[in-house]
């Protein structure tokens, strides 16, 4: 098989090594040549002399010659135009694309299976954790009923730091950023975007059925103080993004939002940039996925196993019906911080300095928000 990989960065740099270094074996278990052809990005990186680098990816797309092209790119509108280009040429594609993806799975994966190619993703849910793979294939025989996960490390390093180093948000997403794990665009990360981005291909994959992104509604960590994060540990909580879908009577809900998740839960004990997914299945019951979810090799881990895996003859299917009610999930648990007494259905109440800190019975935001209609109050979701 020859192979263009468009995008030099981090990961597709880590695709050429992984590529490289494994070839033999690799070659070995398919039975056939495994080659980088094209190495396609806006500067050249060091190179294998016997790959071609050039910044046109027309050259990589229009190539008889090449059976997979590798997006690794990213963004909506480039990604987009060599995602489809390649495969109405009729080649099998990877990517890590996570945001076009939930914007226009949909028009891809129909693309694919007009032209018989393969298009592989695993590396745009969870990095190197092999989740799709197991959804589209271990995991056939059963029904998705709810999938909880953490989806995005960067917020939950940021999380993990204004735990321990008792820092605030704005102190810990510096530090972030200097270690370079915050996107481009800050907001996909900070304002829980790319957590829906995920939670979409994973729900999308789980429910057998296309969601309209647009209709996700994603809060970020912006609004997590200090304040916030010492209450939720007195009363036995830690703070964590949560990308959550599941199965509503006549739709999917799905949501993403920073959550008090009591400290003796499993997903209350991922820290630092891990990632998990609990997936809860009809016949397998809940199964737990735990590890990495960004980096140079763990992210070229998962594509360079995608590449491989367009040798196989099976497709993988997504035909699946439009979702026709996606809604928010606004029944939950909640913590509520108030500067004076409320009037609200509490399971725990807490008290400290000129702080009222209510965990509400479950039950609807609506119920709440009307209730509190003219109070001053710091709201935020309560796992459990
Ligand atoms: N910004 C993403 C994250 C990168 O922090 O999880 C991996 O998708």
């Amino acid at each position: 098989m020859k192979i263009g990989v468009v995008g030099l960065g981090t990961v597709g740099y880590g695709v050429v090594e992984i590529l490289t270094n494994e070839k033999q074996r690799l070659e070995k278990t398919i039975n056939q040549e495994v080659t980088i052809k094209y190495g396609c990005g806006l500067e050249e990186v060091d190179l294998p002399e016997e790959i071609i680098y050039t910044k046109d990816y027309h050259d990589v797309i229009n190539d008889p010659e090449v059976d997979v092209v590798v997006e690794l790119i990213g963004g909506t509108t480039i990604a987009k135009d060599i995602i489809l280009s390649a495969i109405n040429n009729k080649k099998h594609v990877v990517t890590a694309n996570k945001a076009l993806l939930a914007h226009d799975g949909k028009e891809i994966f129909k693309a694919a299976k007009e032209n018989d190619v393969h298009i592989f993703y695993e590396a745009s849910v969870g990095g190197g954790i092999p989740v799709l793979v197991s959804q589209k294939e271990s995991l056939i025989a059963n029904n998705t009923k709810e999938i909880v996960g953490i989806l995005n490390g960067t917020t939950n390093f940021i999380l993990t730091l204004m735990e321990n180093e008792n820092l605030d948000f704005d102190e810990a997403l510096t530090i972030a950023d200097g270690l370079g794990y915050v996107e481009a665009n800050p907001a996909l990360d900070l304002d829980g975007i790319d957590a829906a981005h995920k939670i979409c291909i994973l729900a999308q994959n789980g429910f057998h059925q296309y969601i309209d992104f647009d209709k996700i509604k994603a809060v970020g960590i912006r609004n997590i103080t200090k304040t916030d994060m010492d209450y939720a540990k007195k009363l036995g909580y830690r703070f964590k993004m949560i990308a959550q879908a599941k199965e509503v009577n006549d739709g999917i809900g799905i949501d993403v939002a920073p959550t008090l998740v009591n400290r003796n839960e499993l997903v209350a004990s991922v820290m630092d940039s891990y990632n998990v997914v609990e997936i809860d299945n009809d016949y397998v019951n809940n199964i737990i996925y735990y590890g990495r979810g960004a980096g140079r090799y763990v992210t070229a881990s998962a594509v360079v196993s995608d590449i491989i895996k367009t040798s196989q003859q099976e497709k993988w299917s997504h035909d699946y019906p439009d979702c026709q009610h996606v809604y928010p999930i606004t029944k939950s648990k909640y913590y509520i911080r108030a500067s004076k007494p409320l009037d609200v259905d509490y399971e725990t109440y807490y008290s400290e300095k000129a702080d009222h800190i209510y965990i509400t019975h479950e039950m609807e935001l609506d119920e709440i928000t009307t209730r509190l209609n003219d109070e001053d109050y710091v709201i935020f979701k309560v796992r459990g």
